[in-house]
Order: C-alpha cells, then sequence, then structure tokens
C-alpha cells in the first residue's frame, strides 16, 4: 500500500528517510479525478524513481472567479482504487520503484498566511513568469498560470523530489515550470509524458465529464483541425498564414454546422487561440523550420 499523508510536516520527515536512505524521488503532482493520464505519467515515474509521490490537490488560486472550483469533480475514493491498484502493479518487480504516498494537503497548510486570491491583483505570495503566463491559455485565463506556477513552487519546495512529472496535453504549462525551475534554480528535473487520448482522439481531461454527449463528440474538432494542419505540413506548407488557415477552416466550418442546427441538437463552439509556436520559447512563429518543428497547440470554449 501507499501512504496516505496530509501534513507537510509528516510528508517532510517521509522525504527525509528516503534521502537518508539513498531512494531517489519522482513526484507527480495532479487535482485528482485521476484518469489514464495522470496513471501514465506515475508509471513513468516508477519507471525512473526509486519512490514516487503524488499529490491531489485541487488549488484555488489557479481558478479565475467564474470558473469551476467548486464544480471541479472530487473523486478520492474512485481515486484511491485506482491508486492502490497502481501501486500493486509495481509491487513484486524489484527492478524498478514503487508507488509510495499520495500527499493531500488543505488550503489551510498550503496557502498559511493569506487567503488564496484568484482576483488577479489580489494579495499574497506568488510566482510570475511573464510574458509566458500571459499568451494562449493565459489570455482567456489571466490567473491561470500565476496559481499553477506559484502552488507548483510550493510543492517542489515541499517534496524535493529527484525528479517531477508533467504532461504534454497541458504543454504551455509545461514551459511555465520549466522556466520556473531555471529560473529559481530549483533542484529537479522536470520530465514530459505523452498525451494519452481516448479510443476516438480526444485527449483525457478530469473536465471531459461536463462536455455531455453532444458537445463530447463536436469537441474532436479541435484534434481534427490539427490533423488538417498535419496534412498541409506534409504537403511542404511552412508559412505561419497557410498552416493556421488549414486549422481555423476546419473549426469555422463545423462550427457553421452547428450553428445552423436547430437548438435542441447543436453544439456550439468558440475558438479561443490556434497557436503555432518555437519548440524551445513558445514564442509564436511566421515560418515553421523543417529540422526544428514547432508546438501546434490550441483551445476551443464549448
Ligand atoms: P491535472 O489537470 O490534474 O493534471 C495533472 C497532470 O496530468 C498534469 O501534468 C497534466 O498535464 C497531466 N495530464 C492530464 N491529462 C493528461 C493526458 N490526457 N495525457 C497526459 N497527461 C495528462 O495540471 C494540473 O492538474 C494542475 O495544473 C497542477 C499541475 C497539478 C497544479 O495544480
Amino acid at each position: 500500500g501507499f501512504n496516505k499523508v496530509t501534513s507537510i510536516q509528516n510528508l517532510r520527515q517521509l522525504r527525509r528517510r528516503a534521502l537518508l536512505a539513498g531512494n531517489t524521488v519522482g513526484f507527480v503532482p495532479t487535482m485528482g479525478a485521476l484518469h489514464q493520464g495522470h496513471l501514465a505519467l506515475i508509471r513513468q515515474a516508477v519507471r525512473e524513481n526509486d519512490q514516487v509521490y503524488v499529490s491531489i490537490y485541487v488549488n484555488p488560486t489557479q481558478f479565475g472567479v467564474s470558473e469551476d472550483l467548486s464544480s471541479y469533480p472530487r473523486t478520492w475514493d474512485a481515486d484511491k482504487i485506482k491508486l492502490a491498484a497502481l501501486a500493486k502493479e509495481f509491487k513484486n518487480n524489484d527492478r524498478v520503484g514503487h508507488m509510495s504516498t499520495v500527499f493531500m494537503p488543505s488550503t489551510e497548510e498550503m496557502y498559511p498566511s493569506s487567503p488564496p486570491s484568484s482576483e488577479v491583483d489580489g494579495q499574497g505570495s506568488f510566482v510570475t513568469i511573464t510574458p509566458l503566463s500571459s499568451r494562449l491559455e493565459g489570455t482567456s485565463r489571466p490567473v491561470f498560470f500565476r496559481g499553477v506556477a506559484t502552488v507548483c513552487m510550493k510543492l517542489l519546495n515541499i517534496v524535493q523530489p529527484e525528479r517531477v512529472y508533467f504532461g504534454q496535453k497541458d504543454i504551455q504549462q509545461t514551459f511555465v515550470v520549466k522556466r520556473m525551475v531555471k529560473d529559481f534554480h530549483l533542484n529537479t528535473e522536470v520530465r514530459v509524458g505523452s498525451t494519452i487520448r481516448e479510443q476516438d482522439g480526444l485527449a483525457m481531461s478530469s473536465r471531459n465529464i461536463f462536455l455531455g454527449e453532444r458537445r463530447r463528440k463536436v469537441a474532436l474538432v479541435l484534434l481534427d483541425s490539427f490533423k488538417e494542419v498535419q496534412k498541409v505540413f506534409a504537403r511542404g506548407a511552412r508559412k505561419r498564414r497557410f498552416l493556421y488557415n488549414a486549422a481555423f477552416d476546419k473549426l469555422s466550418s463545423v462550427e457553421k454546422v452547428q450553428r445552423a442546427l436547430p437548438r435542441a441538437k447543436r453544439a456550439r463552439f468558440e475558438i479561443d487561440y490556434i497557436s503555432i509556436a518555437d519548440p524551445d520559447t513558445m514564442d509564436e512563429l511566421e515560418e515553421v523550420n523543417s529540422e526544428r518543428g514547432a508546438i501546434l497547440s490550441g483551445a476551443i470554449k464549448m
């Protein structure tokens, strides 16, 4: 089994013991409502470390005031069963590490001196990584990356893992965290795991349950629009305009079809952003270099 730890003090005690025993620690921060995407990161961490710590904490500072903090799925009973099954997977295999600890702190512990604020100019101690945090995902969610960086700084200071794991699904988050680790000299290696998808290709997400059946089907248009970009890229297109338009046109045409359907049948959406960015800096590119490639990412709001 694994230890469930709620206090920072107890977590630090376990961490110290691991250090004295010469065990490396890999860390997977999550907000719970675990799915195969989370579990894949944990498995990777088990392969690469002696011990693996997982945190489950729904961090209030990364939710905007009109976002879903109160309705974000909290499914500890189901999470516990998944983690226990995972811990068993590795039990009798002494060539890999094991999942040892689940850290579930309270907000009183995580934010000791200030009640957490979701407002842009809220009072308190925050980590801000600019300009990366205000672009793309940060444009429509201005406090999001400040909250992510702040809680990751706290968690990394508490756990002090040799390696910390993030999913490529949230690629901008991986860039924000990498930059924070570099600029604040945090002694950890950031590892990125590939995106785990449902059978039909939709990236797994704790929030997919909010979509409902109709929107769930239409949500695939985002991935379809990326496949259009891949097609024109394969045919030789390198300029931003052509790549961008391939995605934009696909999204627009499906949006139009949805808009024309009767209310009871349609699933409307808006394009939030489409980004074609440098693979090292995530700066927007005017032209993609064939060798270096680019990061294609985007969001639609349903
Ligand atoms: P959460 O959404 O729970 O995701 C936890 C980790 O799992 C993140 O690194 C995320 O990128 C990864 N992940 C989610 N879905 C995935 C998928 N389909 N394939 C691969 N990896 C996936 O991201 C957060 O929580 C929070 O912002 C957090 C980093 C915990 C800070 O609060």
